[in-house]
């Protein structure tokens, strides 16, 4: 059998990397992909939201399984286009991807079906902003509606940056939409939580944590996430719980009442504070970086999970996760996320040991002459399985420090909550 997996960071490698060990699999093609995933897929140079194309490529490639990535295809409605023409797509309709799409959407769920999340209220223009801002206890959070990269959230310290804040979102700041929320700031540790849902039932598909900020210690700026492990430890069976009844079940019923059952991996941002869950966000996709651990941690055959997914039968297979640790430490370019990096050339890789246990993903890389070059952002993937978080952190330090690439930065902090020094 052949599968295509549409996306070009570390996630996708990750994804193709533990679809590689399936005895199934014929052959993978990534769209468009990067050097890591040369290694054990065909890349192929499409535009991601070119569907007419990846369509015809499919159609010639006698590929009938699509495993999509990131969220832009998906809120662009991919999956409508390419199951019209009869392929599956493991990822969720563009009416159930509203749920990334927009945050009022997904609010009005909350306050629909009682889901625990921070207060909010959504504004199209400036009309009564001042007023409601003044009401509010700092920090305050300000978000853009649409899509925004990571980038259309900020946590203001006082009154007039949020002021600020919603001004700029509804100048124009970001593309998607001029409309924005202003929401209560939530303090406690985050997670992300997944699941995988066949339209039908449900099953938990992981936990990790990420770190967002860009320094040691997490302070500076955010970023897509410096690194991640995974699984959490602050998931108690009694805040799984809360999570599943209180979260996940209302949402995946009220889609279903809208008549847009949620297909694929579902991802709850939520903040965990005196074990009560709170939802921040969803997003309608597997995290990257929590992606990369995730997949070392998984001991189910990932075809086999897509295929009962098809199948509408998930309640009928296992999904088997490793007790081992794991970790994933991010290298990204000097000046990241602030600073837009020149291509640099990333001498060493092939002096990295790789097996089913330790894996360098790469991300923004790409192939030229048969060098490998970072393009910038976030670059590589260090990613480790052992048996305690200390012991991975280890090996993938020990990876990124034989990379010879005078752009790297990486954080020698990831897991820190986990790992006493
Ligand atoms: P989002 O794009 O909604 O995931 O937000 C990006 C990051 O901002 C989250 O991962 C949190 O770290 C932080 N964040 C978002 N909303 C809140 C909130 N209401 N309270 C505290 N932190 C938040
Ligand atoms: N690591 C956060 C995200 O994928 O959105």
């Amino acid at each position: 059998m052949n599968i295509a997996v549409i996306g070009s960071g570390g996630r996708e490698n990750s994804i193709c990397f533990k679809l590689k060990q399936s005895k199934q699999i014929n052959k993978i093609f990534c769209i468009p992909g990067n050097a890591g995933t040369s290694i054990m897929a065909e890349n192929i140079n499409i535009d991601v939201l070119n569907f007419e194309s990846i369509s015809d490529f499919l159609r010639n490639n006698n590929v009938k399984i699509v495993f999509v990535g990131p969220e832009v295809p998906l809120v662009q409605g991919i999956k409508d286009y390419l199951e019209k023409k009869d392929f599956f797509v493991f990822g969720p309709s563009k009416a159930a991807s509203r749920l990334e799409k927009s945050k009022s959407f997904t609010k009005q769920l909350c306050k629909k079906y009682k889901i625990p999340t921070a207060q909010y209220k959504s504004f199209s223009s400036m009309k009564g902003v001042k007023d409601y801002i003044k009401k509010m206890n700092t920090p305050i959070v300000i978000k853009a509606d649409g899509l925004a990269s990571g980038k259309g959230v900020s946590i203001c310290n006082n009154k007039t940056m949020a002021l600020q804040k919603c001004k700029e979102i509804n100048q124009g700041k970001f593309k998607s939409s001029k409309k924005f929320v202003i929401e209560e700031f939530l303090s406690g540790e985050e997670v992300s939580y997944f699941i995988l849902s066949d339209g039908i039932n449900y099953k938990f598909f992981g936990s990790a944590q990420d770190h967002k900020r860009i320094g040691e210690g997490d302070t500076g700026p955010n970023t897509g996430g410096m690194g991640a492990y995974s699984p959490s430890n602050i998931i108690t069976n009694k805040v799984e719980n809360k999570i599943k009844k209180e979260i996940i079940e209302p949402t995946l019923k009220g889609l279903k009442k809208l008549g847009c059952p949620f297909v694929g991996i579902l991802y709850a941002g939520l903040i965990i504070k005196n074990n009560q869950p709170k939802l921040i966000e969803y997003n309608i996709r597997l995290g990257d970086p929590e992606c990369q651990v995730l997949m070392m941690r998984l001991k189910t055959d990932l075809l086999k999970i897509i295929l009962a997914c098809k199948k509408k039968q998930i309640n009928k297979i296992a999904i088997n996760w490793s007790d081992k640790k794991a970790i994933t430490i991010v290298a990204s370019s000097k000046g990241y996320p602030n600073k837009q990096s020149k291509i640099s050339e990333i001498k060493n890789t092939e002096k990295i040991l790789l097996n089913a246990n330790q894996y360098l993903f790469h991300a923004s890389t790409f192939k030229k002459n048969n060098k490998i070059f970072s393009s910038g952002g976030r670059v590589l993937n260090a990613t480790a399985l052992n048996k305690n978080f200390k012991s991975a952190r280890n090996i993938c330090i020990n990876m990124l420090k034989k990379i010879n690439w005078k752009d790297k930065y990486f954080r020698r902090d990831i897991g820190w909550r986990v790992i006493s020094n």
